[in-house]
């Protein structure tokens, strides 16, 4: 068993590395950490959500190119993690130290869950001695969750919880809502007939936060795709919105802790009440 220690970063490719930059500063508040480039492997721009140095990473390149970054404790894990996967038949890929530079880690080993989705396990992803601030009064208080896609997410759920450390806290139809620690969850499996990032989470302080960006976000243009509303299994209140090159965005607070390791998970119906509490109906694909 591979033990996620958290989850560490995002990395997405774009064709417009400048609007994504204004993206990521202007609306979701992220503040820029480091640009790497113009190199041989085009440009990136790290951006920071919280006490590490970069959570979220925009480079030139596919916009379906999507990487999603988890932090294991130690060297010795992920050596072990690295023979545990390629004995299940997992091409793992060794980070080169350029690599390594620019996710600001020690060291990392790349690799594919089963429906495609590319994974990350790093180590010792770096802590920034310069406090964290947002660059504008979003409430931020850290990258959160992703909601990845899913082929078969009954295969990809047993693969997020018996080879990775993954806990289902909660079901929506067939999509699990994983936790790796206390927080409800970290990994969202969502059904799709593609791979790749479905949407990224930031956590803010409180519903104050939520109604500002909501209209604030209207009044930038931005299109909201579900929200604000609750969620009845994590209990969190959210806000959705569309990013660059389709990404979905969201901002959320008050999610539940697990603190009972084996707490037993709980079906919900795939139904739009499962995920929001408030009527709320969403405007996202995978959601419906
Ligand atoms: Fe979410």
């Amino acid at each position: 068993m591979i033990a996620l220690k958290d989850i560490s970063y995002v990395r997405l490719g774009t064709r417009d590395l400048d609007g994504a930059c204004r993206y990521a500063n202007d609306i979701l508040g992220l503040r820029e950490g480091q640009r790497y480039g113009p190199p041989r492997h085009g440009r990136a721009v790290g951006f920071r959500s919280d006490a590490r140095e970069q959570t979220l990473v925009y480079f030139d390149g596919d916009p379906a190119d999507h990487t999603t970054g988890f932090e294991l404790s130690s060297m010795a894990e992920l050596q072990s993690a690295a023979a545990e996967l390629e004995r299940l038949g997992h091409a793992v890929r060794e980070g080169r130290p350029d690599e390594c530079e620019q996710r600001r880690v020690q060291a990392f080993i790349g690799f594919n869950d089963p429906s495609g989705n590319a994974i990350e396990l790093a180590v010792a992803p770096f802590h920034s001695g310069v406090r964290f601030f947002p660059t504008r009064d979003t409430g931020n208080t850290g990258f959160s969750h992703v909601g990845l896609r899913s082929t078969d997410p009954a295969r990809d759920e047993r693969f997020w919880t018996t080879v990775l450390s993954a806990k289902v806290s909660d079901r929506i139809g067939a999509a699990p809502l994983l936790r790796i620690d206390e927080v409800h969850h970290k990994i969202a499996l969502f059904p799709s007939a593609y791979a790749g990032v479905q949407h990224i989470n930031h956590q803010v302080a409180s519903i104050d936060d939520l109604m500002r960006a909501w209209y604030l976000l209207q009044s930038r243009g931005i299109r909201v795709v579900f929200g604000p509303g609750k969620h009845p299994t994590s209990g969190a209140m959210f806000l959705y919105f569309e990013g660059p090159d389709g990404m979905v965005y969201e901002f959320s607070s008050g999610v539940r802790m697990v603190t009972d390791p084996d707490a037993p998970p709980r079906q919900f119906p795939f139904h739009p009440t499962s995920f929001c509490m408030w009527g709320s109906v969403p405007d996202i694909p995978e959601f419906r």
